[in-house]
């Protein structure tokens, strides 16, 4: 149990620091190819739930559930405490559309 936590802080730690890095150039895109860090692309056999393609308005619903404690979860809750609302918003709008998101 301990290693597991450490090594979700090791990958939280990475990505922050990736995010920070990717902002300056495109703020969406950047906050957007941080969560590849940990989930897959539909053409990729491992990693997390595919993320891109999906329903806007689901999308950003459920990410508002997960930042704001409606939707029980580990690491999602965490990650978008981070961000701003309209942020999650346009992430959710961008994911929606798969040309954007690769
Ligand atoms: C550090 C790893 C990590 C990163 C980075 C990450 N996620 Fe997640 N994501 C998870 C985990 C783990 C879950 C399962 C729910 C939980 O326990 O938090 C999840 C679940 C989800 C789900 C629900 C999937 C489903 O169908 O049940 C969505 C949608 C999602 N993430 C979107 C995103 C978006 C958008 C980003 C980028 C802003 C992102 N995630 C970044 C780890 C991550």
């Amino acid at each position: 149990m301990m290693a597991r936590q450490a090594s979700h802080t090791v990958v939280l730690v990475l990505c922050l620091s990736s995010l920070a890095e990717a902002s300056w150039a495109s703020p969406i895109q950047g906050l957007i190819d941080n969560c590849f860090a940990c989930h897959r692309h539909p053409q990729q056999a491992s990693g997390l739930a595919v993320i891109e393609g999906r329903d806007p308005q689901q999308m950003s619903q459920l990410l508002m559930d997960y930042k704001y404690g409606r939707q029980a979860a580990t690491l999602m809750p965490r990650l978008l405490k981070a961000l701003s609302d309209s942020e999650i918003q346009a992430i959710a709008l961008a994911l929606s559309q798969p040309a954007q998101s690769q």
